[in-house]
């Protein structure tokens, strides 16, 4: 394969694509890491904890590192030792956070909590995150309001003050994650009894409490209606595992039915996934899952799953909408996909139809008709979870497919590649220097 050059006026700079010939089966055990998710949250609640404190076996997720460079930024230490993540925020002395910091990331905004809890004052950047909606943090900021703090959005920044920091009900409007994390996490640093109603009840916001309460934290309610947190109780350093990452599961769930094959997933939580495991069921493949393993068997092309709808837990998860549309394109019969949490979730539908997908999506209603074969092309990842799912989509191409903008898949799997090859997948990282095209 001659080298890729790519067309740009872009400066001459190195930047890495996946290069993927489809048709491989996919056969093996893939042990699936921590959930990234999980993390993010976790190690921004790192900043209400006095003493070190140890995360297992922590992937080097791009979103974690930059989570870690926000930490040491506030002047905590974040380091790792072998696949264990150390982190010390005893010495931090700041409270701002910077643009060039928070843009890049989603998870920037769950330190403003932690940030305003523990040095009553923050100052902190918008976030980034994916391009698949308007990411708005009202909920955040009003629930922050709520519980005494003064907030001000200026010039990029939102200013907070907490000298009247007071604990309290909240009622969240929609069930957030993120906000239902951030709340949680300043009110462990307020005195008192706070109840979040209507909060958010992913598994991740679970393994929050565990990890708060691992810290001499009081908090309960994951998962229910109401999460109560006794706040006002200094936190201690602690070791802690988070959660199998039940994305990453879902994704590789996928890619062994698309492919076709014998795949065994170890370290999972099967439970994470009923919703995903209970549509693949109508496919044709056999799927069997015990204590933390989920064995996946696809002897034939699936079948449609018929309609698929995403919303928030324990719903079908937005997260796989856009690879369960890839599975869609190469399923026997029509598919019907609606993306109800984010307006602008579907960039992932113009690069599948290069590889000669039959799909039209308008306003978060996507229709796929399946086709026996698909092409290899090259396409442009849109964002993390679009970026999967033309993975997958490549796995099962005819030829070549080449995907560009890579490391938005970085930032929430891990050895992707890797992993997908010792499954038997023909994908490889490539490194593609840019030029003037030739002539
Ligand atoms: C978290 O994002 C995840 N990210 C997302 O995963 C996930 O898709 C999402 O939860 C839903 O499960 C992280 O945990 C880092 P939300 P978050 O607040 O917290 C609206 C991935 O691919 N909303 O539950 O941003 C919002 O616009 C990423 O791993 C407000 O209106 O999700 C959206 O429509 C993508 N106001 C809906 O709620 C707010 O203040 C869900 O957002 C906050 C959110």
């Amino acid at each position: 394969m001659e080298r890729l050059y790519l067309e740009t006026n872009e400066h001459r700079k190195a930047s890495e694509c996946f290069l993927i010939i489809g048709g491989n089966h996919l056969n093996g055990e893939v042990e699936i890491d921590c959930a990234k998710n999980s993390l993010l949250p976790i190690i921004a609640a790192t900043i209400l904890v006095e003493g070190e404190v140890e995360l297992r076996k922590v992937p080097l997720y791009s979103d974690v590192l930059v989570m870690c460079d926000i930490i040491r930024h506030l002047g905590g230490k974040a380091v790792f030792n072998g696949e264990n993540l150390i982190i010390d925020c005893s010495g931090l002395d700041k409270n701002c956070l910077p643009n060039e910091l928070s843009a890049s990331v989603r998870s920037s905004i769950f330190t403003l909590g932690p940030i305003l809890g523990r040095m009553r004052s923050a100052k902190v950047a918008y976030p980034g995150g994916c391009d698949i909606g308007l990411r708005p943090i009202d909920l955040h900021l009003k629930g922050v309001r709520e519980l005494g703090a003064k907030v001000v959005e200026k010039n990029g920044y939102i200013y907070a003050s907490g000298e009247k920091l007071k604990s309290g009900d909240i009622i969240l409007s929609f069930p957030s994650v993120g906000a239902t994390e951030n709340l949680m996490m300043l009110a462990v640093a307020i005195e008192g009894e706070t109840r979040i109603f209507n909060p958010a009840r992913e598994p991740e916001i679970n393994d929050l409490q565990d990890f708060i309460n691992a810290c001499g934290g009081d908090v309960s309610g994951a998962g229910s209606n109401a999460i109560v947190i006794k706040g006002g109780k200094k936190l201690h350093g602690t070791s802690f595992k988070a959660m199998p990452d039940r994305i990453e599961t879902g994704t590789y769930i996928i890619a062994s039915v698309m492919c076709g094959g014998e795949v065994v997933l170890k370290n999972c939580n099967p439970q994470h996934n009923n919703a995903l495991l209970s549509k693949l069921s109508k496919t044709a493949c056999k799927i069997t899952a015990k204590d933390d393993i989920i064995k996946i068997e696809a002897r034939s092309r699936p079948i449609s799953f018929g309609e698929v709808e995403t919303a928030v837990y324990p719903g079908f998860p937005t997260d796989l909408q856009a690879p369960m549309t890839a599975l869609a394109s190469v399923s026997d019969g029509y598919s019907l996909v609606v993306e109800n949490l984010f307006e602008a979730r579907s960039k992932h539908v113009g690069e599948l139809l290069k590889m000669g997908c039959d799909i039209k999506t308008r306003n978060g209603i996507t229709i796929i008709n399946g086709r026996e074969k698909l092409y290899g092309a090259d396409v442009f990842s849109p964002d993390l979870r679009g970026g999967a799912s033309l993975v997958l989509a490549g796995l099962v191409a005819e030829g070549y497919t080449t995907i560009e903008n890579i490391k938005l898949i970085d930032r929430g799997y891990y050895k992707l590649a890797e992993k997908l090859q010792r499954l038997g997948g023909d994908i490889k990282r490539l490194e593609i220097s840019r030029r003037g095209c030739d002539s």
